[in-house]
């Protein structure tokens, strides 16, 4: 058999290639005998688009799991991927997530728009399969592999398998997935010639001698570790109109290990006493027993506090629920012209408010516990520096609290830690690395951050880890929330920071504070020529935050100010931007 790097190993694609063709040439060298009576595999390149690594995680056990059967498998991101380059492959396989309303992930949206200005057939030779990761809860729901799989085959490429969507419980549908994946390829490569093998190169690159091992944590989303919270303290004022907090988790005894920029996944459970209300109304004791894949047989009351989603509801829980109980209303709600009344119901309701509205649907546990979806954990930019908070993981967290339908209601996770764990109880966690969010390796390079609101987590953990590590280059924070005298998070800290010159500078933005909004994009504006002179001296640019509005806003500033002090024209400017995302100048972190 061809000897081939693992994909685990620390190398670069290019290096991977480079070695794997290597090895393959010295292989073409053995006697012909033995090449001929050992064809080489199916050569398969696995794709993934993500953002926060769970797309990046299945391609990565999938590419294993196929070099384990006997395929040359490769992984790729789509960052920083071609068109071109895709027109070259043979047979590609796709995970890919989806984010905003039904975007790509921010890695791939280069490749994506790449690929949607190709208007005739290309990818004839392709064969190729997307798993769409999405969540049900958004109405777009896996809409960027849905359209990354039709586009291709717009563009003359054939389906492998069929599409497949898959909601936030991925592991079954995966499984079966890879499954018939496997039979297919298996197919295929007795049906097909064998590809040739890649060209031997005598001489070994000079940057495989400095590839660096990649980090690693100890505690994941399937074995998270149960992390005492040590200190929990507001960080915005008693006359806030909002709360945000502070919270340190202990990791001192856990061996954890993370990195500026990435984040905390948090395995929240739901509030006991809205479980009671529940099995109240549906006249259950919460003692029946009830079956959920996975995790086993177990009471239902704590299968709706542990496992399932009751505070939010999707069209397909909706349609199942109506179609049961024949509930006139909600059936009504299910048509495609009532598309925007369906929105605005599921956004004010729980499970709690359909049960009341039409009663009587639900006769068995098992019924219920078989419509929810499963609770998933909730990510949080960590805010602490592993340099200076040794043994700490800090999460800077803004609770969910809204009234609608004359119901005081909240977020499953941040109300949880705000008024359901006291310090001294233990949450499990893990760490979510964010390899895209990382500090620039050169400590001269400047970095501007722009964080409103829980938008300033990950910068102040760059700022502590920037200071620790003794980094020279200059660091611009953009700070905005409601009102300087309630919500300056880390005031203290930053102020600090600006006074002794480790902040170059600190711009802020008060929207409340004044008759009209301003925002941290204003600021940007205001000083749009030193913010263009920060750029043309190699700064790197960071965005934390809301996605909705704000990053979009953000961007649009960091347009137009690259037009008019670049002087560029639209296109230009969109160039311009699009050459820092490649450059790795241009990070988001945005939810
Ligand atoms: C990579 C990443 C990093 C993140 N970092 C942070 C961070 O540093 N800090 C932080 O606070 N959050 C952060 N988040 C967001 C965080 O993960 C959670 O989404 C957030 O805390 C809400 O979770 P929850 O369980 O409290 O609320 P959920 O139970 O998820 O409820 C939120 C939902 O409530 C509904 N809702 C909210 N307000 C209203 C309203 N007024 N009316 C009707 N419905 C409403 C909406 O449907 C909303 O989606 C991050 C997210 C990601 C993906
Ligand atoms: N629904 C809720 O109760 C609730 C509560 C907390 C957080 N969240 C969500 O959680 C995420 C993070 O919230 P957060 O606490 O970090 O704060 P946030 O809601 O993002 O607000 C931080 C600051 O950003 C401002 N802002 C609003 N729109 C903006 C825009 N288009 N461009 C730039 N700045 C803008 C806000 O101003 P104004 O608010 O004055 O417009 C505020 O000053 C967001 O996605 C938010 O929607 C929701
Ligand atoms: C901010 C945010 C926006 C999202 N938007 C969508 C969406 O529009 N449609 C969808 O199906 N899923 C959406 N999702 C769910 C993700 O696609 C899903 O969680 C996926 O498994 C994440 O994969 P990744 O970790 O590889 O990025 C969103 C998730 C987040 C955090």
């Amino acid at each position: 058999m061809v000897p081939f790097v693992p994909d685990d190993a620390p190398f670069s694609k290019e290096q991977r290639a480079w070695l794997n063709g290597f090895l393959a040439g010295m292989f073409s060298s053995a006697p012909a005998k033995e090449i001929a009576v050992k064809p080489a595999p199916l050569k398969i390149s696995v794709f993934y688009a993500s953002q926060t690594g769970t797309a990046e995680g299945l391609a990565r056990k999938l590419t294993k799991d196929l070099k384990s059967k006997g395929f040359d498998a490769t992984l790729t991101s789509l960052e920083a991927y071609t068109s071109a380059a895709l027109a070259a492959e043979r047979y590609a396989i796709f995970i890919a997530s989806t984010y905003g309303q039904g975007e790509a992930p921010d890695s791939a949206q280069f490749f994506y728009e790449q690929v949607c200005v190709e208007h005739f057939p290309r990818y004839e030779n392709l064969q190729y399969a997307v798993f769409a990761l999405g969540d049900r809860h958004y109405e777009t729901f896996c809409k960027f592999g849905i359209d990354l799989d039709n586009k291709l085959a717009s563009l003359g490429a054939t389906r492998i398998l069929d599409r497949v969507e898959c909601d936030v419980e991925i592991d079954g549908p995966f499984a079966a997935w890879k499954e018939q994946l496997f039979r297919r390829l298996e197919a295929i490569s007795k049906e097909e010639p064998p590809d040739s093998l890649p060209p031997a190169s005598p001489v070994l690159p000079p940057s495989i001698a400095m590839a660096a091992p990649v980090s690693s944590a100890a505690a994941t989303r399937e074995h998270p570790y149960l992390a005492p919270l040590k200190e929990k303290r507001p960080l915005t004022r008693n006359g806030s109109t909002k709360l945000t907090l502070h919270l340190t988790w202990s990791i001192a005894e856990s061996g954890i290990r993370y990195e500026p920029g990435d984040a905390c996944g948090i395995i929240p459970h739901n509030d006991p006493v809205l479980v009671e209300e529940i099995l109240n109304l549906l006249r259950f004791s919460g003692e029946e027993q009830v079956e959920l894949s996975k995790a086993g047989a177990m009471p239902l009351k704590k299968a709706l506090e542990k496992y399932l989603v009751i505070t939010r509801l999707n069209r397909k829980l909706i349609e199942r629920y109506a179609t049961m109980g024949q509930c006139k209303r909600l059936l009504a709600l299910l048509a495609p012209e009532q598309q925007s009344h369906l929105e605005q119901y599921v956004y004010e309701r729980g499970l709690i408010d359909i049960l009341e509205e039409c009663p009587g649907v639900i006769h068995h546990p098992s019924e219920l516990v078989e419509m929810l979806p499963r609770l998933t954990p909730r990510l949080y930019s960590i805010s602490s520096s592993p340099s200076v908070h040794t043994g700490e993981v800090h999460t800077t967290i803004a609770v969910v609290r809204y009234r609608s339908l004359n119901r005081e209601r909240g977020g499953v996770c941040s109300t949880l830690v705000a008024d359901r764990v006291p310090v001294g109880e233990r949450l499990p966690i893990y760490i979510q690395p964010n390899k895209k969010f990382r500090l620039p390796e050169d400590p001269d390079t400047p970095v501007i951050m722009i964080g409103p609101g829980t938008g300033i987590a990950p910068f102040r953990a760059f700022l502590h880890e920037r200071r620790a590590r003794g980094a020279k280059g200059r660091n611009w924070l953009f700070f905005g929330e409601r009102n300087a005298a309630n919500d300056f998070l880390y005031r203290e800290e930053l102020e600090s920071m600006a006074a002794d010159g480790h902040l170059t500078r600190l711009d802020t933005a008060f929207s409340r504070d004044q008759e009209h909004k301003v925002y941290v994009q204003d600021r940007m504006m205001e000083n749009a020529p030193l913010f263009w002179s920060w750029l043309q001296d190699g700064a790197s640019l960071y965005v934390c935050g809301d996605a909705s509005r704000m990053a979009k806003d953000v961007d649009a500033a960091l347009h137009a100010i690259v037009a008019r002090h670049g002087n560029l024209d639209q296109e230009g400017a969109k160039e311009y931007v699009r050459q820092l995302k490649e450059d790795h100048r241009y990070h988001r972190d945005v939810y």
